[in-house]
């Protein structure tokens, strides 16, 4: 079954957004695979945005998800990494649908309350970055 990574960044945390969020996710009907509250280091922050290195974006995104905790999470299901980035919306919130999680909750490109994996390749990486295969756990869902 697909898989995708999805990191509630460090605004969603401050702002006491983490269970409203999950909640869409759950909403939805996927299923959660792994969670956990860490604080990402720079090693883990510069891996993570890899692909951003050399933009001028990268070394404050880079600062700003090691600025508190985040949520670490792995959500299950069909067709996952596409449903979650419609419930995510616009990586710029103010472009994002009103009813989507960026577009009801975020109004800043660089404060975007939550990160998505946007391939199936890139969640398998985003993936191994951040959960051990034993921190997965496959179970059955009702529903
Ligand atoms: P995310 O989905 O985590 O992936 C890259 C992040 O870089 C993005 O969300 C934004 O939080 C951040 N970012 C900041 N500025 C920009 C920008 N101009 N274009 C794209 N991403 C940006």
């Amino acid at each position: 079954m697909e898989r995708t990574f999805i990191m509630l960044k460090p605004d969603a945390v401050q702002r006491g957004l983490v269970g409203e969020i999950i909640s869409h996710f759950e909403k939805k009907g996927l299923k959660l695979a792994g969670m956990k509250l860490i604080q990402v280091n720079r090693t883990l922050a510069e891996a993570h945005y890899a692909e951003h290195q050399g933009k001028g974006f990268f070394e404050p995104t880079v600062m700003y998800i090691m600025s508190s905790p985040v949520v670490a999470m792995v959500w299950q299901g069909k067709n996952v990494v596409v449903l979650a980035r419609e419930l995510m919306g616009a990586t710029n919130p103010a472009n994002a649908n009103p009813g989507s999680i960026r577009g009801k909750y975020g109004m800043d490109i660089s404060r975007n309350i939550i990160h998505g994996s946007d391939s199936v390749t890139s969640a398998e990486r985003e993936i191994s970055l951040y959960f051990k295969s034993e921190e997965l756990i496959d179970y059955p869902k009702a529903g």
